[in-house]
């Protein structure tokens, strides 16, 4: 009796102390921000294994402006959005994540800080003449697992007789892109161009976007830190330093 007492009220202290708010965050000095560190240019890592792009240089002006360290942890983007958020395993999310309506029911999401889409992925030269939105009737279309490609490829390419490839790993899909097994990939507009610069010839966006979309900082619903994320994203816009990251790490735009 009395040990369950004490599980009890010890899972209570956790729960209570697993909230980020803006407050909770100072007192630990540190803000973990969860990322799927497999996204240039907004999240990648660098020569020194170090996880580094836009997404984490956004983050840590939040984390400056709080007064605390960034601690950067990788996560899955299918174990990220939203579970890793609304669990309290990290503070906030930064991922090239998309705002949607149902994502927004779960997380705070702060204001848009990157107008992005979906776009088709195929092998260099277009060897397949893949067009959207021409007929994708009997094609292979690959997707990210949990992505908003994923999603918009099931809404509209489903209908129209593409068989949607689920993959968790974005960099199998390109390979399967790269070997020809399946017609296109979907994937955000900023890495198709980050990969055309990286690997020149190798791959290039195909046919129209299939879908505009805009990113946001996710936080555990409710929280204080959203707020704290707009004005950041306020004077980092003001100061003329948003311009400058774009800048460093953003090929198109
Ligand atoms: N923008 C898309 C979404 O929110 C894909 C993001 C994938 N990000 C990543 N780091 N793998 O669903």
């Amino acid at each position: 009796m009395k040990r369950s007492l004490l599980v009890l009220s010890a899972l209570l202290l956790a729960s209570v102390s697993l909230a980020a708010t803006v407050a909770e965050v100072k007192k630990k000095g540190v803000l973990v921000l969860g990322t799927d560190p497999t996204f240039a240019p907004f999240e990648f890592a660098g020569p020194g294994g170090q996880v580094q792009g836009f997404d984490i240089d956004i983050a840590r002006a939040l984390a400056q402006d709080l007064g605390v360290r960034l601690e950067v942890r990788p996560v899955g983007f299918g174990a990220l959005m939203p579970q890793a958020v609304t669990s309290g395993r990290v503070d906030m999310a930064m991922s090239g994540i998309t705002i949607t309506p149902e994502r927004a029911k779960v997380v705070s999401f702060s204001g848009p800080y990157y107008r992005s889409a979906q776009v088709f992925i195929v092998r260099g030269g277009n060897p397949g003449k893949f067009a959207w939105p021409a007929d994708v009737k009997g094609k292979v279309i690959g997707v990210q697992a949990n992505t908003t490609g994923q999603y918009a490829a099931n809404d509209t390419l489903k209908p129209k007789g593409a068989t949607i490839k689920v993959y968790d790993d974005f960099a199998a899909g390109l390979a399967d892109v790269r070997a020809g097994r399946i017609a296109a990939l979907i994937g955000d507009a900023p890495t198709v161009a980050d990969l055309q610069k990286r690997l020149p010839g190798q791959f290039q966006q195909a046919g129209k976007e299939l879908v505009a979309e805009d990113y946001g900082m996710a936080f555990q619903k409710g929280s204080d830190l959203a707020a704290a994320a707009n004005r950041t994203l306020a004077r980092l816009k003001a100061s003329g330093e948003y311009q400058k990251l774009l800048n460093k790490w953003i090929v198109q735009k």
